[in-house]
């Protein structure tokens, strides 16, 4: 009996030690020294170097100037500091600096030379005791993360992923330091401004707007917009704002989103950031999606008018798990992020609309990994690694099939090879295990060979270093099958032989993923001729489905159908996501109207963002 406090101690301390640890990684105001010493991968990325001196919270005070497209801010962080710490530094891009103060007294501050993707590392004296750094700067008009929409309705977007947020706040930027933050933002009345963290619901009349994150998030999660939108509730934790032409169409395209949020909760586990809503950006946003924590970015090109572009929401909605819960801890590791995620999109998928639906999308997904990995292999076998290497590189250019599709191919041979079940309850507790931490490539293979894959055979079958280590898709890969989109691929056969009419196609009957395959495998060498007899037949031009419509320009290039040409110009003009200008100005420039493309893109460029202008700046040699 005596020893029974013994062992109620010692219970004790083995739960507070849980405690203390879960605490440093979860709780705001983690002030333990769990933070500094916590194990990090390399960022080469970063200039940041969290063991001598972490954030750990912002306070950004902010106003937005749209007449000259600055933002004047103070950026006061609580910070960490090691017991030899001398100095904290930060990334910079472009950022005038004003003045910096440690814990109210003016210091010092220097800024080291700029390299061209990372920078300029911002340092700051301080001490062990140093607690709060405050820095005064304004950003610049072109500042890379920031969009700055002109006309009679004035839109601001950052796109902070992957280190931009370093161009419009000075920050620690790298995808394994987390902080909570808070703000406090003025911008032009008659506007709303929304960021990563609670939103408003209504316009402010002074235009001032104060936002509290209080779960810790890194940098590139760091969000702002600036615009006249509304807010409408489609459920109980999920809601859409746009601007107030697009705001019914936007409540109706995305009226299913509380039931993918339940059913992302019922695979794996509950949702940690309380609501989930989606602003629709200007058709210039770069992206299809970003996975800002509780408002996801999102490009209008999704609104089809018939929900039939919902699983962008899927898949951002999933990173609400995969990337912001458990993250990447560098860019090199980007297949923890996306990878995971596509799985789990996938998977959201199936369970709300049905295997046949996620089945036809995962085909269209193994064609498009499949050209990539051909494409890449000729140039760059090693961007063909699940596992990459950026040093010296800009992170960007981790943005291929790869990490998204290899990595969801991966994960699927480890779904099939287990068997769902046991492969379910291994990532419900991954995330649960990791949630709001980090993890890397290592990290990650120690814990599958631990919890999953711990028998040789089972090490045998999957093959790690071939699927992560190794170049190209591995032989083990799994295959995908679907019925209709063999169907399609009949008819298409059937249709360029001549054995079916136009009229025969079952275009009415086909849903965009059966579309998109019959016009993105159609020979490129189809005459304009054919082209013709498809567009008179089922009027495609007019399609309100931006995927459709993208193949279907994609092909009148290749085919040069002179019918398309003004939408194609409309349509680049518009609209500024990047997976849709890549190939259509790379297959102007492959069919020898390289003329053309430069022509476009002349009157397109002034439109689009730093990210999209980077890749089509290279592509079409601008300005030559
Ligand atoms: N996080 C990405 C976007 C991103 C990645 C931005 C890397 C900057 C650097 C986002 O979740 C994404 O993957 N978007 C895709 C959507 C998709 C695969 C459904 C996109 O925008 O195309
Ligand atoms: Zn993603």
């Amino acid at each position: 009996m005596r020893t029974t406090p013994f062992i109620l101690l010692g219970l004790l301390a083995i739960f507070s030690a849980a405690i203390t640890s879960c605490t440093s990684e979860t709780l705001p105001s983690g002030k333990s020294q769990a933070i500094l010493e916590m194990k990090r991968a390399n960022d080469f990325h970063s200039y940041s170097r969290p063991e001598e001196a972490v954030v750990t919270h912002l306070n950004w005070t902010a106003s937005i100037d749209f007449a000259t497209r600055i933002i004047t801010a103070t950026a006061a962080y609580d910070i960490q500091a090691a017991a030899d710490a001398e100095r904290i530094l930060f990334d910079c891009v472009d950022l005038n600096v004003t003045g910096v103060v440690v814990d109210g007294a003016p210091v010092d501050w220097q800024l080291g030379p700029a390299q061209p993707i990372m920078g300029q590392p911002l340092s700051i004296p301080i001490s062990k005791d140093s607690k709060q750094v405050l820095i005064s700067y304004q950003s610049s008009p072109d500042a890379g993360a920031l969009l700055w929409v002109e006309g009679e309705q004035p839109f601001l977007f950052t796109q902070s992923q992957a280190i931009l947020a370093r161009t419009w706040i000075p920050c620690q930027d790298s995808p394994g330091i987390r902080f909570t933050y808070e703000a406090h933002v003025d911008v032009p009345t008659g506007t709303m401004a929304m960021m990563s963290a609670t939103n408003p619901t209504e316009q402010a009349l002074d235009g001032h707007y104060d936002f509290v994150m209080d779960q810790p998030i890194p940098s590139y999660l760091l969000a702002l917009a600036v615009g006249n939108v509304e807010f409408r509730s489609v459920g109980a934790h999920t809601g859409v704002y746009a601007v107030p032409e697009l705001i019914d169409a936007a409540a109706y395209e995305f009226a299913e989103m509380e039931e993918l949020l339940i059913a992302a909760e019922n695979l794996y586990g509950k949702y940690a950031w309380e609501r989930y809503d989606l602003l629709v950006l200007p058709a210039a946003f770069p992206f299809g999606g970003m996975e800002n924590p509780r408002l996801t970015f999102a490009t209008p090109t999704i609104i089809a008018g018939d929900r039939s572009l919902v699983a962008l929401v899927a898949h951002e909605l999933a990173h609400s798990w995969s990337g912001n819960l458990v993250t990447n801890a560098t860019w090199d590791d980007f297949w923890l992020n996306e990878g995971f995620t596509v799985y789990f999109e996938q998977r959201i998928m199936e369970s709300v609309y049905g295997r046949e639906v996620s089945e036809m999308l995962a085909t269209l997904s193994y064609q498009g990994l499949v050209d990539e990995v051909d494409q890449i292999m000729d140039t760059n076998p090693d961007d063909t690694h699940l596992k990459l290497h950026l040093q010296n590189r800009n992170p960007d250019d981790g943005m291929t099939a790869i990490a998204y599709d290899k990595g969801y191919f991966f994960l699927r041979l480890l779904e099939e090879t287990v068997g769902r079940e046991t492969f379910d309850s291994f990532l419900k507790t991954y995330f649960e295990t990791h949630s709001f931490s980090v993890m890397d490539t290592d990290r990650f293979i120690d814990y599958l060979k631990t919890n999953l894959l711990n028998t040789p055979e089972l090490l045998a079958t999957v093959d790690l270093s071939a699927w992560i280590f190794g170049p190209g898709l591995p032989a083990n890969c799994p295959s995908v099958g679907s019925k209709r989109i063999e169907r399609v691929d009949a008819a298409l056969q059937a249709w360029e032989s001549g054995a079916m009419s136009t009229n025969d196609l079952p275009w009415n009957d086909w849903v965009y993923q059966e579309r998109y395959r019959f016009l993105s495998n159609l020979d490129d060498n189809s005459s304009a001729d054919r082209l013709a007899e498809l567009d008179e037949a089922w009027a495609i031009s007019q399609t309100g489905n931006n995927e459709v419509l993208f193949a279907w320009l994609e092909q009148s290039i290749r085919s040069h159908y002179g019918p398309s040409y003004a939408r194609l110009e409309s349509f680049l003009v518009e609209i500024g996501r990047r997976k849709f200008l890549t190939p259509l100005y790379g297959a102007m420039i492959e069919t020898d109207q390289a003329d053309l493309a430069k022509r476009i893109y002349a009157l397109a460029r002034p439109h689009y963002h730093s990210v999209a202008t980077g890749t089509m700046d290279e592509l079409l040699n601008w300005p030559g």
